[in-house]
């Protein structure tokens, strides 16, 4: 079965074409990353016209790419929640005229359950039930993804995002939007140990992330020193910060799976590059004799190919919409799980 994967929810702009949620038969991604640089962050106006641009040619470009036409596709997913809703509305109205023109199944597809699915990619042999961290630039979650399609989301960041504290942390230390790549870079250069930053802890919930106290004691940090006219080694400070919510990250998802009697472990989400997190991640549950599942680099940020993929397990599940579908700005995966209780 080959699935269409429409994907505008935030600055890429992608469709691909994937076989029975596996084989990847195309997979297109038009970034708008140098564009949105320059203001430091995605505009969200500017995102919504570059989908609206873009869009047409690069679900053409995924079809070529893939050696087929509108009549080889069995259905259309769409990422319809959560993200910009003027970027998302640009995917979802252009998947329903595709759809309804083709005369195809329509499949929403909530765009954290795209980013787990990435794993499947990667990974045919991975199957629910599992624990998956995702760390993306809006998103910090511990899931437990119970099937394919039903989740339960234990851990949440009260906060900021891991993606967009590496992003605030990075621009504090003079890179470029979006500069999670560029501490990962230069964390390979520097000593992890040579700042000593807050490890963040939260009141309440032993699963939930707080990134916000973090991210301001590097900007101290930095301003500190600045006014009395020392240096910041960015290198050391890019590892330590890189360390720490790494440590962050992993503890919490470590603590979930040993509670909640998890053995196998998947990451994903923009931050899944992190080659730190990856590290920190492969080596804890190394340790705890636990398997894990991490998404290849090509798969960790938004693509298309992890929404065609989801959409398959949800066209099984007999998710589809119609011409009433809408972009939904906010929306918590419990919440699609508990439409399909
Ligand atoms: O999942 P994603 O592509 O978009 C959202 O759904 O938010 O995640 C983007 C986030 C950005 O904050 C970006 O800086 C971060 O993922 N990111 C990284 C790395 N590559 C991307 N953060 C740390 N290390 C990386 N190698
Ligand atoms: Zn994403």
């Amino acid at each position: 079965m080959k699935i269409l994967g429409i994907e505008s929810s935030c600055d890429e702009t992608a469709c691909a074409v994937v076989e029975d949620g596996k084989r990847v038969l195309s997979n297109i991604v038009a970034s708008q990353i140098d564009e949105h640089r320059l203001y430091g962050g995605v505009v969200p106006e500017i995102a919504s016209r570059r989908h609206a641009e873009n869009i047409s040619w690069v679900a053409r470009a995924a079809l070529d790419e893939a050696g087929l036409t509108m009549n080889d596709i069995d259905a259309v997913a769409v990422t319809y929640a959560p993200g910009l809703i003027g970027a998302l509305l640009v995917g979802v109205s252009f998947a329903k005229g595709l759809a309804m023109s083709a005369d195809k199944p329509l499949v929403p597809v909530h765009h954290i359950a795209g980013h787990i699915a990435s794993n499947y990619i990667s990974h045919p042999e991975l199957k629910p039930p599992y624990l998956c961290l995702v760390a993306s630039g809006g998103h910090s979650h511990i899931v437990e993804v119970k099937d394919y399609t039903r989740y339960h989301v234990v851990g949440r960041t009260r906060d900021d995002a891991a993606g967009e504290c590496f992003d605030k942390a990075a621009r504090t230390l003079g890179y470029e939007y979006p500069g999670g790549k560029f501490i990962d870079a230069a964390a390979k250069l520097g000593d992890p140990d040579a700042y000593k930053l807050p490890k963040p802890r939260v009141q309440g919930s032993e699963y939930d992330f707080s990134f916000s106290g973090l991210k301001t004691a590097v900007i101290n940090l930095v301003h500190n020193a600045a006014q009395k006219g020392e240096e910041i080694n960015r290198e050391d400070m890019a590892a330590s910060f890189q360390k720490t919510v790494a440590q962050t990250l992993v503890e919490k998802t470590m603590l979930a799976a040993e509670n909640l009697g998890y053995t196998t472990v998947a990451l994903a989400g923009g931050v899944s590059a992190n080659s730190g997190v990856r590290e920190l991640l492969k080596q804890e549950c190394e340790k705890r004799g636990f398997e894990l599942y991490m998404p290849e680099l090509k798969y960790c940020g938004d693509n298309g190919a992890m929404i065609a993929c989801q959409g398959y397990f949800d066209y099984l599940a007999g998710k589809r919409a119609d011409e009433s579908l809408n972009g939904i700005a906010t929306l918590s995966l419990d919440k699609i799980s508990e439409e399909d209780d």
